[in-house]
């Protein structure tokens, strides 16, 4: 993403969905060319971080850009110092999380008629992330 208008910035949240905790929480955006590509909305409480509202155009899925955005976000959390990072996938999500190093917890729940599981990576003070 050579030109000036592409990367990835922190800012306000937009949109319809509004989450508990907003006003609070950090909000990025990748951008192309200009354009709003993927978003994903990350809430600190004390040494943890949760992301939420990860999402990408969908016309534009499938090319990289939440992966790029993701992996911002890990080093993000390495940089703040948390401990852990996580967040609710849709289970047929798991795969591209692992892929990207989280790891699935025993956490499993239903919600509007949608399942999730708690997916998580753990970083150690000394050496970085793990994996
Ligand atoms: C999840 C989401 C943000 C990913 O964004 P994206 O920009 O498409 O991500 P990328 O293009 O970087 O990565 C897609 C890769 O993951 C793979 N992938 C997608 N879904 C997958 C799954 N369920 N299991 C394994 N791999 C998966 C794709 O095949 C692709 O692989 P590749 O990079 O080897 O080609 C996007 O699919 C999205 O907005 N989905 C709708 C909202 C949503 O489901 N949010 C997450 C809720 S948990």
């Amino acid at each position: 993403m050579a030109d000036k208008t592409s990367g990835i910035v922190a800012g306000e949240t937009h949109g319809l969905y509004k989450a508990d905790g907003d006003d609070k929480a950090l909000h990025f955006g990748l951008y192309v060319k200009g354009q709003l590509t993927s978003v994903i909305s990350c809430f600190e409480d004390q040494d943890e971080m949760q992301f939420r509202k990860f999402a990408t155009l969908i016309d534009r899925q499938n090319q990289g850009f939440g992966t790029c955005l993701l992996n911002y976000i890990i080093d993000e959390a390495r940089r703040r110092g948390v401990k852990r990072l996580w967040c609710s996938a849709r289970s047929d999500k798991c795969g591209f999380y692992e892929k990207l190093g989280l790891a699935t917890t025993g956490n499993r729940f239903v919600r509007d008629r949608m399942e999730y599981v708690t997916m998580e990576m753990r970083f150690s003070r000394d050496f970085g992330s793990n994996p």
